[in-house]
């Protein structure tokens, strides 16, 4: 995917930026051609000859030394790149790059750069959530600049919580999916369902389930980066919505019921990766329900299907269902696939080790319609996706599967 690519590499002052010399180096062995600009912050965690040796081409700090070539080089560097990456990404180069700032050699670059743009924030967790770092994210977003990360974890600043840079693989294969599928679902309108339903039982506890979201968020952001117009109708996930993606967030299974009835007849695709529950308490309780000393016993009452529903009403869209499993995988597969008159479903058996909720990876098959199948191996969440636009965007050409 990255063969040939022109990658320019903005690494910023954190600590992070040493694992940006793995991403050079990876890079290369896919081989982009890699131009590194340093802030000058940065050159006092790694040294630029560290990336000149890695990268096997100058490396740019300074605005004003000698040019390494005859032209306006922040501006030739602009305008060659296929795509930017910035890591680790500053708070400061996100407020610099939110407001135009231009006053070092990356910020300026940045403000000549037409490729997309990806950014891999890594920062103090309490700086990260910053109204002022929010607000420059949400401004950055809305610019359509790529997000990938922060992580969860342990800091270097000794606390715990989200503002790790993603690992290096993970930024590697954003990149990749920059590049893999563009364009190809231009024009498209696409709605996904992502993360677990919440069904209260009074106000403070619910009947949940152990999904993540991170299946439904790779397939929203696999399609934006294709270049479809995505909804994401989102039950509670703690996640960060995907560039250029618009999100309508939900508790509920009812909830999420009423939103995807009310848009889905202009959408041309719709999937449904949602863990809806199939049942909610009967009564919810208004005040909080007391303990009484013996057991509890709780009525449910079903919850709508929301995926039979789409499909009974099913007209233009092609519709995708997801099926967790834990015995029997392809047969509830397929009786799924019939009773919700689906076009494809992806099923997986969510107890096999790397698969299922919560994992960065997955291991699925996916059924046709035609009754054609195609199992891929354990790939991460991510690739999964892009694999679904491919599949799709293939069978809307009337193509058949791709093997
Ligand atoms: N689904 C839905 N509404 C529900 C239940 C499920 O839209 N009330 C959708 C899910 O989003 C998924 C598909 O149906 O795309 C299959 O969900 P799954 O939980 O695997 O199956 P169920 O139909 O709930 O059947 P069971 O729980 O008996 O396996």
């Amino acid at each position: 995917m990255l063969e040939g690519k022109r990658i320019l590499l903005g690494v910023t002052g954190g600590i992070a930026a040493y694992k940006s010399v793995e991403i050079v180096s990876r890079l290369r062995k896919s081989g982009a051609e890699v131009d590194v600009v340093m802030t000058d912050s940065a050159t006092e965690f790694v040294s630029p000859l560290t990336f000149r040796s890695i990268s096997a081409r100058p490396v740019y700090t300074k605005m004003f030394t000698e040019p390494k070539t005859w032209d306006i080089e922040h501006i030739s560097l602009a305008q060659r790149a296929d795509a930017v990456l910035v890591a680790p990404a500053t708070a400061n180069i996100l407020a610099k790059m939110a407001l135009g700032i231009a006053d070092d050699f990356l910020s300026t670059v940045l403000l000549a750069v037409n490729a997309p743009i990806l950014l891999a924030p890594a920062m103090n967790h309490a700086m990260y959530h910053h109204p002022a770092t929010q607000k420059n994210l949400e401004i950055l977003k809305g610019r359509r600049v790529h997000f990938i990360g922060p992580d969860q974890g342990f800091q270097a600043c000794g606390t715990e919580g989200d503002g790790r840079m993603s690992e290096p693989a993970e930024i590697i294969a954003y990149l990749e999916g920059l590049f893999e599928n563009k364009g190809i679902m231009k024009g498209q309108k696409v709605l996904v369902t992502a993360g677990g339903t919440r069904e209260p039982l009074d106000p403070v506890r619910y009947i949940g389930n152990f999904s993540s979201g991170k299946m439904g968020y790779a397939v929203a952001q696999a399609f934006a980066e294709a270049g479809a117009q995505v909804t994401l109708v989102s039950a509670p996930a703690d996640l960060s919505v995907p560039t250029g993606v618009k999100v309508l967030r939900v508790i509920t299974a009812e909830d999420m019921y009423r939103e995807v009835l009310k848009i889905y007849e202009e959408q041309d695709i719709v999937i449904k990766a949602a863990a809806v529950a199939d049942y909610r308490p009967a009564i919810l309780n208004k005040q909080k329900m007391k303990k009484k000393g013996e057991s509890l016993i709780l009525e449910l009452v079903p919850n709508p299907d929301i995926l039979a529903a789409l499909g009974k009403g099913k007209r233009h869209q092609f519709l995708v269902g997801f099926a967790a499993e834990t015995e029997n995988i392809l047969k509830n597969g397929l009786g799924k696939m019939k009773k919700k008159n689906t076009d494809m479903l992806v099923v997986n058996d969510v107890t096999a080790s790397g698969a299922g909720f919560g994992t960065d990876t997955n291991i699925v098959s996916f059924l046709f319609k035609d009754g054609k199948r195609k199992d891929l191996p354990i790939m991460s969440k991510h690739q999964i996706a892009r694999q679904m636009v491919q599949e799709i965007a293939i069978l809307q050409n009337g193509a058949g599967t791709k093997e």
